[in-house]
Parts: structure tokens; C-alpha cells; sequence
């Protein structure tokens, strides 16, 4: 709920448990006054002379100072911190100030054009707030946009500049800036990794200055996910009050924490004002992406799940949002380049005696693409791996009862293909300069309606003609060269962002056209996993290291942000191609069945004990697929923090409970370990499927499961009845 005090000039974001404030002070300085636990009670009106002066720090602010006044949104030159945007202006000067003009509360929550974000249903008790401020002298309107979706306890964040007066620059946007003020001992939470290692969970002392992460890569990145999450000291997965930022956008961004001299900090997440500047002629105006904020005050488990409520409901869409999904068998690991129509209709046959639904061929199946060094760009089918073209291939997979899904990297051209021999000011470049290759490839400029055109044609005449159930969308490369041959020289600070523009556009075309296919991201492994991406397909292949153990942490630290439902995992064969470990074939299968689960190897090449513990696993994903995947998840024990991993997932209707457990590196004759459920209701008594056995709730939660982590790849799947 939204409303506004007049008297006190207060606004108030309300969610189920979660209050956010902002006041006016003097009738026309927006102030940041609150973010936290519910609030019963009104804030008084603020005054600045709440806080103190600083010596050597003022602006004029009427004996008070600029770098401890909470601004709600700031420009530069006016506040002395990191500002919220920046400006140049047609006379040459950057020095802005907001000032605040109107506002409107509104039901329900408008789109964003051209940008994915979160939405609302009807019947949802969804509101807007739009604040309108002003630079006066420069004729620029700054419009701040919050949704507060109050059941979810998540509140999203826009910005959109609109200049009313001479040509100007924009020369960096926040999505959004909050204050804390007075903080000493928080903490900083992000996600960082590498191709392999992806989002993995880290934790370090917010420090006097500026700290962050950001990507510059073009795309959201494996190095860098676009959240944090500021936190107080020794917060775990039940304690500690946390407010998480998360940037709906999948290209480059910068997020981070300013401290100042006085321990206030100043959190911003937005795109990244490196290689970003826009132009904005009289009348135009400038989206930029939204930004989710959650609080939760009992700790990281608590923010995990109202995100995961928020995305999988009001972020992905689609048919396939909220039904199960599909069991797959993907030929890369089993062949990488080496296949053809048979070898594909062999690894199908072996798939379906097992309970598998969906074929997914990989890379390597069309133009010259022998191996990575050529062919992208060029998509038709290699008549001598596919005498009976992708049709025929088709039609064998689905004469099995199968559905028949497709690989594709359409933002890319390798320079040998005819699409390069014909358009070769297609590629991102700047004028003069021979951009690089990365894995032999040049990335296509989507800042172009005509590229994006060619590719919804391509693959949506591939689309269109073959019988297909599914796509994987890969992108395997960084951008580098970020520069067009189409746009003049004032709009080559747009290209990267006028990319993602093009590519939602791609996705958001493509998507409706074909609303039937499931669509699933991907990026040389789990590289642009944001929820800019998930707005358009429901789930994107978690990272390119499918050894179980590695993808405990991997899971783990996804599962911070983006709930399983949206997490690509497969079973591959052992010794694992990424690290050599071997691991049991039980653990990998209980390791994916959380995720979207699929298997990644010949099952020709599996024992008959193997393929038994395969098709059961598929059972299981099959009846209990919607307790993992709409169900709330408590994580019980950190791969980051012991050998062990344990997660515990409970169903909607709070009937079904799982638990999985896997340990990472067991220890001889290892201490007893308790793995204590949470979350359930302590006076039903448990049914442990399979067995005549039963526990009370209490005893699970207060006592647990005894655990004992002394085997390698020792792992557990229990289901649990509440009768
Ligand atoms: C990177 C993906 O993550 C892999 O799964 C595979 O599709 C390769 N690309 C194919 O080139």
C-alpha cells in the first residue's frame, strides 16, 4: 500500500512486513527516511537540521552538509557522493539539482518500454508511486517510478529522464540509490565467479570510500551478478537484517556501497556509466532498467525466497511458467562436434526407454560448423551430419513420443561464413580498428534493426518450418569493440545499451511468435543468469561445469537470488569433462534433480544400475517436480561453509517436504552432523516415503537428520508426508 501524509510530507511503501519512506523537506528536497522492518506508527517531518553539519563539507544547504543528506535520487554537483545521474548539458555545464515538482499513486504497475521487468495480474494488490523532480534551469524531468508488491514484500525501482530543453548527455543513471545512514558494521553480499564458477557467494566489511562490482563484459556476466546485498555483520541464513538490490538487465552494470567519512553509505545499482552515453534531443527521454529491492529482516534464506516468489511468478511469463517442465537429454558432453542424424537418434532411443522427453540437439549441426572456429551466422543445416535436414531429424525424434529441441547462438558470426562475406559492418567495431576474436567469433551489432531483423527471420523461419519444442539461446563471448558502423559519431556511447534493446526485442518477438516452445538462456555456461533474461525465458543453463560437486556451490549461490525453477542442470558423465572428479551417479542425479533437470551424456554408456537410478530420478522429478519448483526453499547447510550441502524444499499446500542432501568432500570417521529442517509445522507428524518410519515436526526442527559425511559422494533425496 501507498500513501502520502500530507502534513508530515511523508510517503510510505508499505509491503506485508516492510515499510519504505521518503519525505520532503522544505517542500522540495526528496529524502530517503526509512527502509526496514514494518513501521506501525508516522515519522515525524524531517528537517535537515536532523543532521548534523559537517565542517569543510557543506553546500549550501542552510548550515547542514550535502554528503549526509539522504537524497532520495541526486545529480552531480550537487551532491558531493556518488550521484544517482549525471549530466552534460548544451552549454557545456554537469552540475545539476533535483527538486521535487508532483506526484501520483496509481493501481497496478505499467510496463517499461522495451525493457523486461516485473509485472502485475489482475486482482494483485500491485501500486505505483510516479515522484516527478526537475532540474528547473536545465528543462530536464527525472520521473521516479516504485511498485510495491505488497503480498511479495518486494518493492521495484525505475528512472526515466525526460529533457524538455536543449540537447544534452546523459552521462550515468542509477536505477536506484539508497542512503543508510549512520552503519558501521554492515557487510557487503555479492555473487562473483568465472566461466565454470559461477556465482559463487561472497561476503566482505564495507570499508570508508567507494566498493563494488560491475560488468563491462556486455553482458550481465559470470564474473559479476547484478546484486548485492548490504547486510549487518554475522548475518546467516535466519539472522541479520538484509537489503538486497537486483537489476533487471543483462548488460553491463555497476553496483556497490559508498562509505562516507561519517560511516553513511550510499548503496546504487544502475547500468555502467563507463562505456554508456546517451543523447537526449529535445522531447526524448530515457527508460532506464528497473531495479528489484528486498528486505528481509531474519536473514539471507528469507530474502532468497521472496525473490524467488517475486520472479517465478511475476517475472517469468509464458505457458510454461507455471507447469513442469520438460526431462531432456542434451548431446553436447556426449559428442561435442563428432555426431550425425543416427548418433543423435541413438542417444534419443536410449533416453526415451527411460522416462526422458526431449532431445535436445546441440551445437555443431548446421553450415561449416565442424568445429567452434566456423559457421556461426550461417544457419542452415550440414546436409552430411543431417542428410534429411533438421526435418528429418525431427520427424525420428518425435516418432519416439519425444519433443525435439534446438541449439542456436544467433548474436554471433565466426568471419569464414557467407553472413560475414556479405555484411561485414554487422559485427560490433569501431571505425578503423580490427576488432578481436574471442572463440573465433565476432559478436553481431544488435544496436541495429536490421540485424535483429535478420535474426528473428532466421530463426523464426527455422522455427517456423521444423517441428521444435525448445531452444537453447547461447552467446559464447564477451564483447569487446563496443562500437557501430551504423550510428553516427554522437551515439557511440549508446550501443552497448541500444544492444540489450535490440536483443529484448529478438527475444520479446520471438517468444510471442512461438509461445508454444521453451525457451532456455545460456552463455558459454551461466554468463548473463539476470533477471533481465528471465522476463523472456523461464530458465537458463546454470554453468558449463556439470560436476556434481562444484555445482553444489554453484546451485547454492544461484539460489541467492533465482529460485531452482529457473536453473538448467544436468546429469554428465564421469570422469567430469571440466574437472576429471569423479562422483556417484546418485549424487549427480539428486545434485540436478533440484533444477530443471535434464541429462548431458550417451546413456548408452551407463550401467544397467545407472540407468535404474536415472529413471527413478525422472520419476521423482515428475511427481515432485512443482515442490522444488513453486515450493519455498530453506538452504540448511553452505557448501561455503562446510563439506555438506542441504536444502529442504516445501511444497505450496505445505504437505511435501524434500530433502537433499550432498556432501562435497567427506572426512574419516566425520563428527556427527544434525541437519535441522526449518519451516515446518511442528505439531504434524512426518511420513518418510518409502518406508513405514514417521517423525514429528519438532523432532525434525529441533533434533534433525543425522548425517554422517564420511564417504565420498555420499548424497540423500528424502521425501517427507505430512499426515
Ligand atoms: C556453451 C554452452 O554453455 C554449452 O552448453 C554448449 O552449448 C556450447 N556452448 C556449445 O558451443
Amino acid at each position: 500500500m501507498i500513501s502520502f501524509d500530507r502534513k508530515n510530507e511523508t510517503f510510505y511503501l508499505h509491503t506485508k512486513n516492510v515499510t519504505y519512506a521518503m519525505g520532503l523537506c522544505d517542500g522540495n528536497k526528496l529524502l530517503h527516511r526509512y527502509w526496514g522492518k514494518r513501521l506501525k506508527n508516522p515519522l515525524k517531518k524531517i528537517d535537515l537540521m536532523d543532521f548534523p553539519f559537517r565542517s569543510f563539507a557543506a553546500m549550501d544547504l542552510s548550515n547542514t552538509s550535502s554528503d549526509v543528506v539522504p537524497f532520495e535520487y541526486s545529480a552531480f554537483g550537487t551532491d558531493l557522493r556518488v550521484p544517482s545521474v549525471e549530466f552534460t548539458f548544451s552549454d557545456g555545464t554537469m552540475v545539476a539539482q533535483l527538486t521535487y515538482q508532483s506526484h501520483e499513486i496509481t493501481e497496478g504497475k505499467p510496463k517499461l518500454k522495451g525493457l523486461p521487468a516485473t509485472y502485475c495480474e489482475e486482482g494483485d494488490a500491485v501500486q505505483t508511486l510516479r515522484i516527478h523532480l526537475a532540474d528547473t534551469l536545465q528543462n530536464i524531468e527525472v520521473v521516479l517510478s516504485y511498485s510495491v508488491f505488497e503480498a511479495w514484500d518486494a518493492i521495484t525501482r525505475s528512472v526515466e529522464i525526460i529533457n524538455h530543453g536543449e540537447r544534452m548527455v546523459l552521462d550515468a543513471v542509477m536505477s536506484a540509490t539508497v542512503d543508510f545512514y549512520g552503519s558501521p558494521e554492515r557487510e557487503l553480499i555479492h555473487l562473483d565467479g568465472a566461466w565454470a564458477r559461477e556465482r559463487f557467494l561472497t561476503k566482505q566489511p564495507i570499508v570508508h570510500g567507494n566498493q563494488g562490482i560491475d560488468s563491462r563484459y556486455g553482458c550481465s556476466s559470470a564474473f559479476h551478478n547484478p546484486f548485492i546485498a548490504l547486510c549487518d555483520k554475522n548475518t546467516t541464513e535466519n539472522y541479520g537484517n538484509v537489503y538486497a538490490f537486483n537489476l533487471v538487465y543483462s548488460g553491463n552494470f555497476k553496483a556497490g556501497v559508498e562509505r562516507n567519512a561519517y560511516g553513511c553509505d550510499r548503496a546504487y545499482i544502475g547500468i555502467h556509466p563507463t562505456d554508456f552515453r546517451f543523447v537526449l534531443e529535445k522531447g526524448d527521454s530515457f527508460q532506464a532498467p528497473e531495479a528489484v529491492l528486498v528486505y528481509s529482516a531474519t536473514g539471507l534464506g528469507e530474502m532468497s525466497r521472496i525473490f524467488h516468489r517475486l520472479y517465478r511468478t511475476r517475472l517469468c511469463r509464458g505457458k510454461y511458467r507455471d507447469i513442469e517442465r520438460f526431462a531432456l537429454i542434451n548431446n553436447w558432453e556426449a559428442t561435442y562436434f563428432d555426431f550425425n542424424e543416427d548418433k543423435i537418434v541413438e542417444i534419443a532411443e536410449k533416453a526415451r526407454q527411460i522416462g526422458i522427453d526431449t532431445m535436445v540437439l546441440d551445437d555443431g549441426w548446421f553450415s561449416s560448423r565442424l568445429s567452434d572456429k566456423n559457421g556461426l551466422g550461417d544457419w542452415y543445416e550440414n546436409r552430411d551430419r543431417l542428410p534429411n535436414g533438421l526435418e528429418g531429424l525431427s520427424k525420428r525424434i518425435h516418432e519416439k513420443g519425444m519433443r525435439f529441441g534446438l541449439w542456436f547462438e544467433p548474436e554471433m558470426v565466426n568471419p569464414g561464413t557467407e553472413l560475414f562475406r556479405k555484411h561485414p559492418d554487422w559485427v560490433l567495431q569501431v571505425n578503423g580498428r580490427k576488432p578481436a576474436l574471442s572463440r573465433n567469433q565476432f559478436t553481431l551489432d544488435l544496436s541495429r534493426e536490421d540485424v535483429c531483423d535478420y535474426i528473428i527471420e532466421t530463426v523464426g523461419g527455422i522455427l517456423s518450418r521444423v517441428p521444435i519444442e525448445y531452444v537453447k539461446w547461447d552467446m559464447n563471448r564477451t564483447m569487446s569493440e563496443p562500437g557501430s558502423m551504423f550510428w553516427n559519431e554522437l551515439r557511440q556511447g549508446e550501443v552497448m545499451h541500444r544492444y540489450m534493446l535490440g536483443l529484448y526485442r529478438v527475444l520479446e518477438t520471438l517468444t510471442q511468435r512461438f509461445p508454444d516452445v521453451l525457451f532456455e538462456g545460456c552463455a558459454g555456461g551461466g554468463a548473463r543468469f539476470d533477471p533481465g533474461l528471465l522476463y523472456y525465458v523461464p530458465q537458463i543453463w546454470t554453468s558449463d561445469d556439470t560436476d556434481a560437486v562444484e555445482r553444489l556451490k554453484i546451485q547454492y549461490g544461484t539460489s541467492m537470488v533465482y529460485p531452482f525453477s529457473t536453473m538448467g542442470a544436468h546429469v554428465s558423465a564421469v570422469p567430469n569433462h571440466q574437472l576429471h572428479r569423479r562422483t556417484s551417479f546418485e549424487m549427480r542425479c539428486y545434485v540436478a534433480v533440484m533444477g530443471q533437470f535434464g541429462f548431458e551424456l550417451d546413456l548408452n554408456q551407463c550401467t544397467d544400475e545407472e540407468l535404474a537410478t536415472a529413471k527413478k530420478t525422472i520419476e521423482t522429478y515428475r511427481k515432485y517436480g512443482a515442490v522444488f519448483h513453486r515450493g519455498d526453499c530453506y538452504r540448511l547447510k553452505s557448501p561455503f561453509e562446510d563439506n555438506l550441502f542441504a536444502a529442504e524444499f516445501i511444497s505450496e499446500d505445505q504437505d511435501t517436504v524434500i530433502l537433499i542432501v550432498a556432501c562435497s568432500q567427506p572426512t574419516p570417521n566425520a563428527p556427527d552432523t544434525f541437519i535441522r529442517f526449518r519451516g515446518l509445522d511442528e505439531t504434524a507428524v512426518y511420513q518418510l516415503e518409502g518406508s513405514d518410519q514417521r517423525f514429528y515436526g519438532d523432532h525434525l526442527v529441533n533434533i534433525g537428520w543425522h548425517f554422517l559425511n564420511n564417504q565420498e559422494s555420499q548424497s540423500l533425496l528424502l521425501i517427507f508426508h505430512k499426515i
